[in-house]
């Protein structure tokens, strides 16, 4: 009775969730907000950092041709026609049929209509049979979620030697948490990035290679977006990457990074 009830609940809250997120996206414009918060703060966007962090990423985009990806929380849609251009057969999906409708139509103008799919789904409870995919892909989702559920989830539709591949912003560093202190508006209530305590219960159930980006350079690019805009590979830019290269060989610090890339494997 007692696990019945405990069930219970996490299916509740998850559910309220769900619905919290699908309004902010549909009615409230959320992810336009953030935008425009992101493009004040612009040198965290285009940082050699985040050259990088792309770079990184579009390895393992540029190798997907002919597997079946997920692109799970797709938003616009633009990483899944780029992973359909790449040769992909993708599925995106998406809490937001606003979102969904706009991935549609955005794969039909790049045209690559038929090489993907776009659903209304919910990422912790999905349609998709056992071990469907070959790669999932996610960016910016993983912390709107309830980690274990989605995550056990994504890995139940992942095939054997698959690997799922996340880019998901951290909670430890303390600049970065007065900037979240100060744009809630640009946030949804449920999200949360993760945590030291999310990273090790990930490491810990999962095969997982974890690469950190941000330590220094966000903080560099949030005082140079303000001092020297417009030039987002300034000098402070590029030696703060070089040197943030090596304080992440200091493990302790890595949750005091502004994002990690979650390469899991099943
Ligand atoms: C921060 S946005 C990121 C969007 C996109 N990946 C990008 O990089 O632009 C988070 C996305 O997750 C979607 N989302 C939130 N909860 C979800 C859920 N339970 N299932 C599916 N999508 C969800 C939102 O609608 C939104 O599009």
């Amino acid at each position: 009775m007692f696990f019945k009830d405990k069930l219970k609940t996490k299916m509740n809250e998850i559910e309220g969730r769900v619905q919290r997120e699908k309004s902010e996206h549909d009615d409230n414009s959320i992810l336009e907000k953030s935008f425009k918060v992101k493009n004040i703060f612009c040198h965290c966007l285009y940082s050699p950092t985040m050259k990088r962090l792309e770079n990184d990423e579009m390895k393992i985009f540029k190798g997907c041709k002919g597997l079946k990806v997920l692109d799970v929380g797709c938003g616009f849609g633009e990483r899944s026609v780029l992973l359909a251009k790449y040769g992909a057969q993708v599925t995106g999906i998406d809490i937001s049929s606003k979102y969904i409708k706009s991935s549609k139509k955005l794969s039909q103008e790049e045209g690559v209509p038929e090489k993907c799919i776009f659903e209304e789904m919910d990422v912790h409870d999905m349609n998709y049979l056992d071990e469907t995919f070959d790669l999932v892909v996610g960016r910016g989702i993983i912390h709107h979620l309830d980690l274990k559920v989605s995550l056990l989830e994504i890995k139940r539709v992942l095939k054997k030697g698959g690997s799922a591949l996340f880019m998901e912003p951290l909670d430890a560093n303390p600049l970065l948490k007065i900037l979240r202190f100060l744009t809630p508006f640009a946030r949804t209530p449920d999200e949360k990035p993760l945590t030291k305590k999310d990273l090790r219960w990930v490491a810990k159930n999962f095969y997982v290679k974890s690469t950190f980006y941000g330590i220094l350079s966000a903080p560099v690019a949030i005082m140079t977006s303000i001092f020297l805009r417009p030039y987002p590979s300034n000098v402070f830019l590029k030696l703060s990457d070089f040197v943030e290269r090596y304080i992440n060989k200091i493990r302790i610090l890595h949750p005091y990074n502004q994002y990690v890339l979650l390469n899991v494997k099943k």
